[in-house]
């Protein structure tokens, strides 16, 4: 994408990482040129983050995530690369110049899309007060929904018509295409073959939390099928990857999200005072939505359905939101089915109850396990044995496990002695089976380039490690990349195509006379490159690279080639006249 390569160097100088980063996460101590932290990308307890300001990159020794300040924005806001550059030229007020030619396409396309959709939203909006809307407004009356949460929802109509939608976009300058793109028509039989998707809905617009208008949802009126409609998956919206209500939640000063399983539980329990409550949108909770609220909170209270698909979503959500490292509470709705049925019957007081004598989610996942099995019997307590220490065994803490472990031994009537065993089995197990697949991680041929880790003797290893003993150089001294060239050296050379990759930008920065600092190589990578490029040049190795390094350097990888492979006439005669040279030269 055409955003001048000089643009993105810029910002990237004019960025600060340990600034950038600690508008996150709390940086907490200081180690050498390291700052470290609490790592936002996996869950745990002693910092393995660290932030290194000088080097203007960030590298977590326990999950290995790195890079430089743009792989953080995209990792951490989950956003594609030319959102994280809005992002970051906007924070330190640099303004990102306007694209030209083909690559702009998709940037100006995804621009117009949300103006669509908030011409849509404002749209639906007005449509509430129009004659054609009667049905919609006695509808959100008998939901008791207020005054005051249809304007913080931007709540709409979408009237019991065909083409309501689609006339006005299209009088607006938006074309038939263009709606349909945006989810808000189909293409079909209907007026000049297009209709609007939503008809006789009440519609809740979806808002991003940067207050995009970025899709909708519309819940049909009475009865009829599907009972919510949602936009399907555009250019500017991924269900997954968004919540309902998190651009009003994200303010809320609860210390919590409040999850639900529906739009309408989020309103009504905003309505009642409970402003962090979220919903995922029509789908399961998915690891990404985990991950987003956990940006915003560091607790979550599930209050999904009381019925059996609400406690299997429950069951579900747990595990994803645990990885984040967020504090979880699982509340039962008791005699209502779902947290808006339970305002309307009890009262907001009774909610907040609900909340704080709510079980943690151990207790819950133990009931759970403790309901589907008949501990009366010899096989059901042996089954319910299993399951219940498979989950002790799964926590993090020894007190944990103790507490929980002594409430399993009384249910199931047995020594607690007996279910530590089990347990501490299990864990065994487990701690045996990550380290047999780490290993054969590290041994896979991807992972080749990665590390020298590889067995003694292998050539193939043997010539990685120089490979990446070349790269760290160059990156660490880009003046030496003229002892590479004297040698002749090229990308081709390489056998690992991302070295080669990381070896090709490098030479074009110098041939272009850019700056070759790490982070600015690091910003021309996205994600996993950026992951495996860092963890590179965070391998601890004191390394003050000469001339003569990068010879060796070069020489190891062409000895290696000439012993795995015949070589052809003219890589031998260069082979030879580099080791004439040599020989001859010194130095
Ligand atoms: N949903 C959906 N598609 C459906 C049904 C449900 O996307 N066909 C999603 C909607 O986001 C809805 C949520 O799942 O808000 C919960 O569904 P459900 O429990 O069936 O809705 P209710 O809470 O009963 O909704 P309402 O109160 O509006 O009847
Ligand atoms: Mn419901």
């Amino acid at each position: 994408m055409p955003i001048p390569d000089s643009f993105i160097d810029d910002l990237v100088s004019a960025t600060d990482i340990a600034d950038l980063v600690g508008g996150y996460v709390k940086l907490e101590k200081r180690s050498g040129s390291n700052i470290f932290a609490l790592c936002p990308f996996h869950s745990e307890k002693t910092p393995s983050f660290a932030v290194n300001p000088d080097r203007q990159m960030y590298y977590c020794f326990g999950c290995g995530k790195g890079g430089g300040a743009i792989n953080f924005v995209m990792e951490i806001e989950n956003l594609p690369f030319r959102d994280a550059i809005e992002i970051m030229a906007k924070r330190v007020g640099m303004t990102v110049p306007e694209d030209s030619g083909a690559g702009s396409d998709l940037a100006e396309k995804r621009r117009r899309m949300l103006d669509l959709n908030r011409a849509a939203a404002r749209h639906f909006h007005e449509m509430l007060s129009s004659p054609l809307a009667g049905d919609v407004r006695s509808y959100l009356a008998q939901r008791r929904v207020s005054k005051a949460m249809v304007t913080k929802f931007g709540l709409g109509a979408a009237p019991d018509s065909w083409t309501l939608l689609l006339d006005a976009m299209m009088g607006k300058g938006y074309s038939k295409q263009e709606l349909i793109e945006a989810g808000l028509a189909r293409s079909g039989q209907q007026k000049d073959g297009a209709y609007d998707m939503f008809r006789n809905r009440l519609i809740f617009p979806v808002i991003d939390v940067r207050g995009e208008v970025i899709g909708f949802s519309g819940r049909i009126i009475g009865d009829g099928e599907p009972k919510y409609l949602n936009s399907p998956d555009t250019i500017v919206f991924s269900k997954s990857k968004n919540l309902f209500g998190l651009n009003l939640a994200r303010k809320s000063k609860a210390g919590m999200l409040i999850l639900t399983e529906g739009n309408m539980d989020v309103v009504a329990l905003h309505q009642h005072g409970f402003d962090s409550a979220v919903a995922s949108l029509g789908t399961s909770m998915t690891a990404d939505q985990a991950r987003l609220m956990s940006r915003y909170s560091s607790n979550a209270v599930i209050a999904f359905d009381s019925d059996e698909a609400g406690k299997r979503a429950t069951l579900r959500a747990i595990p994803l939101l645990e990885k984040t490292g967020m504090g979880i509470k699982v509340v039962g709705m008791g005699d209502a089915k779902d947290p808006d049925e339970f305002l309307t019957k009890h009262s907001p007081d009774a909610f907040r109850t609900l909340i704080e004598g709510s079980e943690n989610h151990v207790e819950y996942r133990l009931m759970v396990i403790q309901n589907s099995h008949d501990t009366t019997t010899d096989e059901g307590r042996l089954r319910y044995i299993a399951a219940a220490t498979e989950l002790l065994s799964e926590l993090g803490s020894k007190p944990e496990r103790e507490v929980y472990g002594a409430r399993v031994a009384k249910t199931a009537g047995i020594s607690t002695e007996s279910i530590d065993h089990e347990v501490e089995k299990k864990i065994g197990l487990r701690n045996g089976r990550e380290r047999r697949e780490q290993e054969k991680r590290i041994m896979q041929p991807a992972g080749a380039a990665r590390g020298s880790m590889g067995s003694p003797g292998n050539l193939k290893q043997h010539s990685a490690a120089a490979e990446e003993g070349l790269i760290r150089s160059l990156i660490k001294d880009s003046a030496l990349m003229e002892a590479a060239a004297e040698m002749g050296f090229s990308e081709e050379e390489f056998t690992s195509d991302f070295l080669a990759k990381v070896f090709g930008v490098l030479s074009k920065r110098i041939s272009q006379d850019r700056d070759t600092r790490e982070a600015l190589v690091l910003s021309e990578f996205e994600n996993d490159e950026a992951e495996r490029l860092s963890s590179l040049l965070n391998k601890n190795e004191a390394l003050h690279p000469s001339r003569q390094t990068i010879r060796d350097y070069i020489d190891r990888i062409r000895e290696d080639k000439f012993k795995t492979k015949e070589p052809d006439s003219a890589t031998l005669l260069e082979l030879m006249l580099h080791k004439e040279k040599k020989d001859i030269g010194g130095n």
